[in-house]
């Protein structure tokens, strides 16, 4: 693989992989490995789903692509089931290829809406690959440390009295971009209190809350979208990842009081593939496929199975410092030194046996996403050989 860039800190841990079916993948010499990652939280319904791939076809037969002056009946349907199921009938959403540019496009809007001049966030989000999300420069953002929120003892909503809340600068905050867990890989999964309080702050002075739910949408968490989690109302839902099942299609959906506060012209946001056919479609089957086969309440299921189980290696095994589970987005906290060797070891001997996981580089966690049709024996597979690994590896 010499003629290739690579995100840099990633070693290639399996070659040559020349095939996928749902949650397995096949290398050339034929070897299977369950895939516990959906290639980067992105194979919701399964690699090669039969559905997606009738769609592709289909879809491509008839028109893939449209240029800025013409447009097809699939995109203003998939936008309004999409609408429809994020609760913003009457709204507006756009179709895009990543999940950096659907968080982007909703920061460019928030940014013209909103009259003050800054967005929060927490610190340890990430919102993608380029643009202002992803800089978090001092004088568009102001990101809040949440780390001393988790063990907080004060039962009532966040106020004054906290130094950290009191720090807020509120009167220049003009929305919050709102990541319900991933947490930059950690998979943390911020208090809802501490939501609850800064929704409502903000909501109370005309805020704009956008959700990021590039990760934790699509069912990943036992819910439709995280922020379901946290009993809020987003005015601005980001979408990618899971929702094209690999398939580069992201999505940005706009509440109808959102549409309402923009200015006439949209965001100027020059893009080749905006709003092209064959992501829509794809789209809006992925959105059918999780409904109609009931994933949500599979990842609810078996995200349990796999948080049960994993409890209970951890008790055994004294070798794991905490999971974290909401559905189907589970993270293992190793014990570990800094550098996060252990992991390291563990990701490579699993993978060794069968068992893709996904791991940043230098962090001591490891990830566990399958796609949410995985099926339960698999899950049984990697439990029990997960617990030899750490059993062995010693
Ligand atoms: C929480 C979160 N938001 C946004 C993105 C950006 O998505 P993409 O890599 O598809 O551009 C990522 C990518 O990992 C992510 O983890």
């Amino acid at each position: 693989m010499t003629h290739l860039f690579w995100y840099p800190g990633y070693d290639i841990q399996l070659e040559n992989m020349v095939r996928a079916d749902n949650c397995h993948l096949y290398d050339s010499d034929g070897k299977k490995y369950i895939d516990l990652e959906s290639g980067v939280w992105c194979t919701s319904v399964g690699h090669g789903n039969s559905r997606i791939l009738r769609v592709l076809m289909e879809q491509s037969k008839r028109i893939s692509h449209a240029g800025f002056v013409y447009s097809s009946r699939i995109v203003e349907d998939s936008a309004k089931e999409i609408l429809s199921l994020v609760g913003f009938d009457g709204g507006r959403c756009v179709f895009l290829c990543s999940g950096s540019e659907a968080v982007e496009y909703g920061v460019r809007v928030a940014q013209t809406i909103c009259e003050r001049p800054l967005l929060m966030t927490m610190t340890d989000s990430y919102f993608g690959a380029y643009g202002s999300a992803s800089k978090k420069e001092e004088n568009e953002w102001f990101c809040f440390d949440w780390e001393g929120c988790t063990d907080c003892p004060v039962s009532k909503s966040c106020d004054e009295d906290c130094e950290r809340w009191a720090a807020i600068p509120r009167d220049r905050i003009g929305g919050f971009l709102f990541e319900p867990g991933s947490s930059s890989g950690l998979v943390r999964f911020p208090p809802v209190k501490l939501i609850q309080s800064i929704v409502r702050t903000l909501k109370e002075n005309d805020g704009l809350i956008l959700a990021n739910e590039v990760t934790t949408g699509v069912g990943r968490t036992g819910a439709w979208f995280g922020y379901q989690h946290y009993g809020i109302s987003p005015d601005v839902v980001a979408m990618g990842k899971g929702i094209g099942n690999g398939y580069p299609v992201s999505v940005t959906a706009f509440a109808p009081g959102a549409i309402g506060r923009l200015p006439d012209e949209p965001v100027k946001y020059a893009q080749s593939h905006q709003n092209d056919p064959l992501g829509a479609a794809v789209a809006r089957e992925v959105i059918r496929i999780v409904e109609e086969e009931g994933l949500i309440e599979r990842s609810r299921n078996i995200g349990a199975v796999l948080a049960d189980g994993l409890e209970g290696i951890r008790t055994r095994t004294c070798k794991i410092e905490e999971v974290r589970a909401r559905g189907m987005m589970i993270a293992l906290e190793m014990k570990d030194d800094a550098e996060g060797s252990f992991a390291d070891r563990t990701q490579r001997e699993l993978a060794h046996r069968g068992f893709v996981l996904a791991r940043r580089p230098g962090l001591n966690v490891l990830r566990i996403d399958p796609p949410l049709t995985i099926e339960q024996g698999d899950i049984e597979r990697f439990l029990e050989t997960l617990e030899d690994v750490l059993v062995e590896l010693g």
